[in-house]
């Protein structure tokens, strides 16, 4: 029987959507655990199966491959960003690797702006004082934060939600300044100008991050760059924690260079770079932007849609462009 494993539970009833999709009887083992399914067990569990739904904690590469054998023929990542995935090793070894675009776009851009406001106008602060008991008073001063209408996005990493992102800045009034490497996608967003990063750091108030992990990105943000920003800017990151040298984020924050930063990704999650952790001037979430009920599930039907494609011999809907 096609076997299918699944590395995390998921709000779907994989099984029964697979069946229903393919027509066929397919039996899917679920890892049941409360954390992340070992490597050790995955790699046991992998052998013989003809598709994996993948984590984004779950490293894909020749060894995982390797084990699973010849019958695998899709990879399934339940995220959008796949540098957990080695895309040559899937060629290789014939395994066809997708991802989750666009289901989770949405979720992603609010969240973002959920850490633009929070960082930017002191509700994590506010929401400590009261839960705290300590004694206040409304005061002229008490609690300043960051004015977001009318000021100036930078917005670096235009794909989808980076262009959500700058979509929603229109309710704020803002000038949107975006960066990409990629000159080859339609930039749609009225009112966005795509902007070299040096002005782009120079100009924003705000600087928000949507570039994928790749070897290109990792550490793209640095002392340099945080050095190039405007006093007094507020730096969010929900993309990838490795795009951020999380030491030169730290210093910039602690000097004050910077006004505050949101960020939902680390580059070691789940540790938390210790100095991030003392500031007063970060709102940190665990890695949660896409983390609404419609999402996640949007994501499992998008994998099992995808799995289904490919065992019935179609093409995958959002395959991962290497
Ligand atoms: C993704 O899909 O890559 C997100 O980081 C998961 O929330």
């Amino acid at each position: 029987m096609t076997s299918v494993l699944v590395t995390r539970r998921l709000p779907t009833d994989v099984a029964a959507l697979l069946r229903h999709l393919t027509g066929i009887d397919i039996d899917v083992e679920t890892w049941p655990g409360a954390g992340l399914m070992p490597r050790e067990k995955l790699l046991r569990k992998v052998a013989g199966r003809a598709a994996v739904i993948t984590m984004l904690t779950d490293r894909v590469d020749a060894e995982l491959l390797e084990t699973a054998g010849p019958d695998l023929r899709i990879v399934a990542n339940y995220a959008v960003g796949h540098d957990n995935i080695d895309l040559s090793a899937c060629q290789q070894h014939a395994v066809v690797a997708t991802n989750t675009p666009d289901v989770l776009t949405a979720a992603t851009a609010d969240a973002t702006w959920a850490l633009i406001l929070a960082a930017g106008r002191r509700i994590v602060e506010g929401d400590a004082v009261q839960r705290a008991g300590t004694p206040w008073s409304w005061a002229p001063d008490f609690l300043l934060g960051r004015e977001i209408t009318g000021k100036t996005l930078g917005i670096v990493g235009f794909g989808r939600i980076g262009q959500a992102v700058a979509r929603r800045a229109a309710g704020f009034e803002m000038t949107v300044l975006f960066h990409t490497a990629s000159s080859n996608r339609a930039r749609t967003v009225p009112g966005a100008t795509a902007t070299p990063l040096a002005e782009l750091l120079a100009r924003s108030d705000i600087i928000t991050v949507h570039l994928p992990a790749t070897a290109a990105t990792h550490h793209f943000f640095g002392r340099q760059e945080f050095a190039a920003m405007k006093p007094g800017t507020l730096f969010v990151n929900t993309a990838r924690g490795n795009i951020v040298d999380e030491g030169a984020l730290s210093e910039a924050l602690a000097s004050g260079h910077l006004f505050a930063a949101g960020l939902d990704v680390f580059e070691h999650e789940p540790h938390v770079h210790r100095r991030l952790r003392e500031l007063p001037n970060t709102v940190l979430t665990p890695h949660i932007a896409s983390a609404t009920s419609e999402t996640r599930a949007a994501m499992a039907e998008l994998a099992c849609r995808n799995i289904a494609a490919v065992l019935n011999g179609q093409d995958p809907l959002t395959p991962i462009q290497s």
